[in-house]
C-alpha cells in the first residue's frame, strides 16, 4: 500500500496529531509507504513531497498547525464554491494532479480538511479518478455528519481563556467588552466559547441579531448592579432587517465586533471595547482533548485505506468513527441549530443571543 496525504484549508491544533496517527499506524500495522504533499494540494499538482517515515512524525502529537503546510482558499481546479467547475478560477490542474498521483502509484490520498478540502477531494475522486479518505479539519466545527472536528476544543479553550481575562478588566472598569471570534457561517466556538466562559451575550450567524435586545441586556444587567458585560460575536454574526447596524456592510470574515462596540457604546453610554481574537485561535498545542481525538480520526483513516472503499470521509458519529460517502459530507455546513440543547442552556442561566 502506498499512501498520499496533505492538509488543506486553514490550519488548526491536532493536524500532526493526524498526521501522525496516519503514518505510523500505516507504517507499524501495514508497511505501507507514506508520502506526504506539501501546502495542500499545490503539493499534489506541484509534485512537492515529503516522505512520512517513522522519525519525520515524531515529536509532534504536541506541536500546532501542521508539519505539511497548508494553504487556504486555492484554486487549482476551477471549482465554484458549490463544488462545479467553472472555467474563470485559474488553469485547471486536474489533469496534474491525477499524473502525480499515479505518478507515485499511491493507492489513496487521505485529505485532511475542511468543507472547502473535502469539496475538492470530492470533486478528484469524480473527476481525476483519484480514490481519497477525507479527514474532517476545523475549528469552526461545521462539518457535516460529523459530531465534533479536532481543532474546535484548542480554539474554544483559547476564546474561554480570553473572556476570563477580559472579565476582570471589563469588572475592573465596568466596561463592555466585545470579543469577537472565528465562525463566518456556524457559530459553534462562539457558543461553546460563550458558554464556557460565561458571556452575557451571544451572537451567532444562525441568529440574525437586534442591537437593541443587545443594549437592553446591558442596560438591564446594570440595573441589577452587574456594571460590566460580556459580548461574544461570532465574526459572521449580522443584524436583523431594519436593525441600525444593518445599513452597514458586513463581511463574513470579521469586523462585526468594531460596529457593535461602537453601537452599544453610543447608545448606552457605557465605555466599550472590542478584542478580535483572529488567528490566535488557530494557533498553539492542541489539547489533550484534540491529540486523542487527532489520533483516533488519524487511526481510523487508516483502517479505511486498507478495509474500506474508498471515497469516504472519517465522522465521528456517537463517538463511534465511522467512514460515510464524501458527497454526504462534503458541500454541507453544520450549522447551529437554534433549539440546540446547549444555546437553551446557555438562556436558561440568562445568557441572551441577542434576540
Ligand atoms: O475555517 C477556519 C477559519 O479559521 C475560519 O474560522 C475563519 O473565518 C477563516 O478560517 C479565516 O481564514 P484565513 O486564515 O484565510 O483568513
Amino acid at each position: 500500500m502506498r499512501i498520499g496525504i496533505l492538509t488543506g484549508g486553514g490550519d488548526c491544533p491536532g493536524l500532526n496529531a493526524v498526521i501522525r496517527a496516519v503514518t505510523k499506524s500505516a507504517l507499524i500495522h501495514y508497511q505501507a509507504e507514506v508520502i506526504g504533499f506539501r501546502d495542500g494540494f499545490r503539493g499534489l499538482v506541484d509534485n512537492d513531497t515529503i516522505p512520512l517515515h517513522y522519525e519525520t512524525v515524531s515529536n509532534i502529537l504536541n506541536v500546532g498547525g501542521t508539519i505539511l503546510g497548508s494553504a487556504n482558499r486555492e484554486r487549482f481546479f476551477g471549482l465554484k464554491r458549490d463544488g462545479t467547475s467553472s472555467s474563470n478560477e485559474g488553469p485547471d490542474r486536474t489533469r496534474d494532479a491525477a499524473e502525480v498521483f499515479r505518478h507515485h502509484k499511491l493507492d489513496r490520498l487521505v485529505c485532511i480538511g475542511g468543507d472547502g478540502t473535502l469539496r475538492i477531494a470530492h470533486y478528484l475522486a469524480k473527476h481525476a479518478d483519484i480514490p481519497v479518505i477525507g479527514v474532517p479539519k476545523t475549528i469552526d466545527n461545521d462539518v457535516a455528519k460529523t459530531d465534533m472536528t479536532f481543532g474546535f476544543d484548542s480554539a474554544v479553550t483559547t476564546v474561554t481563556e480570553a473572556i476570563d481575562k477580559l472579565h476582570t478588566t471589563a469588572r475592573s472598569h465596568h466596561r463592555v467588552m466585545v470579543v469577537e471570534v472565528m465562525g463566518r457561517t456556524a457559530g459553534w466556538i462562539a457558543l461553546y466559547g460563550g458558554v464556557a466562559g460565561g458571556g452575557d451575550i451571544l451572537l451567532l450567524p444562525e441568529v440574525p441579531f437586534s442591537t437593541e435586545a443587545i443594549c437592553n441586556k446591558v442596560l438591564d444587567r446594570n440595573r441589577f448592579g452587574k456594571r460590566f458585560s460580556i459580548v461574544v460575536a461570532a465574526e459572521g454574526a449580522f443584524p436583523q432587517p431594519n436593525d441600525p447596524l444593518s445599513g452597514i456592510e458586513f463581511h463574513k470574515s470579521g469586523g462585526i465586533g468594531q460596529h457593535v462596540t461602537h453601537e452599544i457604546e453610543k447608545r448606552t453610554g457605557i465605555s466599550s471595547r472590542v478584542t478580535v481574537l483572529g488567528h490566535l485561535q488557530r494557533g498553539g498545542s492542541p489539547t489533550p482533548f484534540d491529540r486523542i481525538l487527532g489520533t483516533r480520526y488519524g487511526y481510523s483513516a487508516t483502517e479505511a485505506v486498507i478495509h474500506s472503499a474508498p471515497n469516504v470521509v472519517i465522522c465521528l458519529n456517537k463517538g463511534e468513527m465511522i467512514p460515510l460517502p464524501i458527497e454526504e459530507v462534503a458541500g454541507a455546513p453544520k450549522l447551529v441549530p437554534v433549539d440546540h440543547p446547549l444555546l437553551l442552556a446557555a438562556q436558561s442561566v440568562g445568557s441572551s443571543i441577542g434576540i
